[in-house]
């Protein structure tokens, strides 16, 4: 069986969970379900970011303890996982022992190799970014952009490590290896990044300025730099199980590709004698009402009261659909209800409606043998010989908002079939042809929406489980199995009634809390 172990960024403590971190495990999630009906034995892990600067502060704000604070948050964090359906294996938390100690054998491991040495600092320095700068980092006017926060100067002893000595090598892997960075064009920016001179990086923080990290093991009087600590978690959660690293994909968002995932970690990676893993996934960022996400202005979004109000599947499904993975997109109530009430309701819902209603108006609720296919029969089942090919290829470009376009495609043209062959006509005849037709177009368009919810599983699981269920049908959770065209419904027993996606009125909004 082939691994696959699949990552998401592990998010800082500092906040509530917000869309762009449900978004990232939502697509992760997806990923790994795809892959998980494609055969795979999958490792799923994600998890949060405690140490450094930022939780310090925001914990002392609050006049908590830090450890005390980060379980709270922590906790939020968890618990919105099984909220989103998130089928997660492992969650991390860095301040956990089994984290800790990888930190510091690697830590250890490249100090005695000579890869970290000791020098003294001085400049400017971004608490907000927890990041050293140089003159290079300075607006052209000569102020500091906004997202370093507040700037100090500061002189210091620091650990670093010898990122510059291997820049040559990076470059030459990522030239060699062309996918490693999905999308493709993120590649490149970082080709372009590796253009200029890299600084070896500062990985040590003094206690007297920040006591909440990792002690490095060869100096009691520092800790690790957050990154250098958070990157790890990635190979610390498996490393005591084999097999899984280095079968790693990293799904993350792009603002955290450059430098910290494409240039620090695979150069920890390759000086601590570890493999690298084999792709990062860099998705794009979600505005909201075309504005930036903030809990300041109310422009945010909840996960939580949000899947509380229109479901999770409908969550998931509506992120999937509208973000073309590694793109930016807007989000806002009016294309989440239009696309909620047109795709979801009127096209999937309507459907399903139809399917169950007819069944049981037309023959006693159980699905009949489908009889001699005619033309209409033909062109359904040749659109979803496309559909499927399609979709599969779609999948694995991680194209998922044009795979659902196709799915839905599919759907559509099932209810276009069940306009022309109008059962609901030929259930009023006595002749026997159409008694035939009968039985032909209902197995049809019940096999039809047993096969899109084929592909709609790993987006919206719930909702597929609830089509299964009430079509009487129990599939066998592998993708090879389950996309012929076939009888297999036959002579199954259909339930009464099942309203997925009952129609939002528009006036109904705030997703805003
Ligand atoms: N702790 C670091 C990651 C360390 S990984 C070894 C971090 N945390 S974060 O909480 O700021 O962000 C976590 C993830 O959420 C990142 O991948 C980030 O890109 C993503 N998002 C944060 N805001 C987002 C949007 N508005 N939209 C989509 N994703 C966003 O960075």
């Amino acid at each position: 069986m082939n691994t696959f172990y699949i990552t998401t960024a592990i998010d800082y403590v500092n906040g509530s969970p917000h869309l762009g971190h449900a978004y990232e495990k939502v697509l992760t999630d997806v990923i790994a379900r795809i892959r998980k009906m494609m055969g795979d034995e999958v490792y799923f892990l994600t998890g949060v970011d405690e140490h450094g600067q930022k939780v310090q502060q925001t914990a002392r704000a609050r006049g908590i303890d830090p450890q005390q604070f980060c379980d709270e948050i922590s906790a939020e964090f968890r618990a919105l996982l099984p909220k989103l359906s998130v089928e997660n294996n492992d969650f991390i938390r860095t301040t956990e022992e089994r984290h800790k100690v990888v930190v510091r054998r690697i830590l250890q491991q490249l100090f005695d190799k000579g890869e970290i040495y000791k020098a003294e600092y001085q400049g400017y320095y971004s608490t907000r970014q927890e990041q050293f700068l140089q003159n290079k980092d300075r607006n052209p006017d000569g102020s500091w952009p906004e997202l370093f926060g507040e700037v100090t100067e500061i002189t210091e002893s620091n650990y670093f490590f010898k990122l510059r000595s291997y820049q040559e090598w990076l470059v030459e892997f990522l030239t060699k290896n062309e996918d490693f960075i999905f999308p493709k064009f993120r590649q490149k920016q970082v080709l372009e990044f590796l253009k200029e001179p890299l600084n070896d990086l500062c990985i040590s923080r003094p206690k007297e300025r920040l006591e909440w990290g990792i002690s490095l093991p060869f100096d009691e009087d520092y800790v690790t730099y957050v990154w250098f600590d958070a990157l790890v978690n990635y190979y610390s959660a498996v490393a005591d199980k084999p097999g899984v690293w280095p079968a790693a994909y990293h799904v993350i968002g792009k603002d955290i590709l450059v430098p910290p995932h494409a240039v620090y970690w695979p150069i920890m990676l390759h000086a601590a004698g570890l493999a690298l893993p084999k792709g990062i996934i860099a998705h794009g960022w979600w505005s909201i009402n075309g504005d930036k996400m903030s809990k300041s202005t109310g422009n945010f979004v909840e996960p939580v009261a949000f899947v509380e109000k229109y479901g999770v599947d409908a969550l998931r499904y509506f992120m999937l659909r509208e973000m073309s993975v590694g793109q930016d997109s807007d989000f806002s109530d009016t294309q989440f209800l239009a696309r909620y009430n047109a795709e979801l309701a009127n096209n999937l819902g309507n459907l399903l409606n139809r399917t169950l209603n007819m069944t049981n108006r037309f023959a006693e609720g159980v699905i009949p043998i489908a009889g001699e296919a005619g033309e209409p029969e033909k062109e359904l089942q040749a659109h979803w010989g496309k559909t499927q090919v399609e979709v599969a290829g779609l999948w694995s470009d991680f194209q998922f908002h044009t795979a659902l376009e196709k799915t839905m495609g599919f759907v559509t043209a099932t209810n276009a079939y069940i306009e022309k062959r109008a059962p609901w006509k030929l259930g009023k005849s006595t002749d026997a042809a159409d008694r035939a037709l009968l039985a032909t177009s209902l197995a049809t368009m019940a096999e039809s929406l047993r096969l899109a919810a084929v592909l709609l599983q790993p987006f919206m699981p719930g909702a597929v489980a609830q089509i299964q269920t009430v079509l009487g049908y129990k599939p066998t959770g592998i993708l090879a199995e389950e996309l012929g065209w076939g009888g297999r419904l036959a002579g199954s027993k259909v339930a009464a009634s099942l309203v997925l996606f009952p129609r939002i009125q528009a006036e109904a909004t705030p997703v805003k809390s």
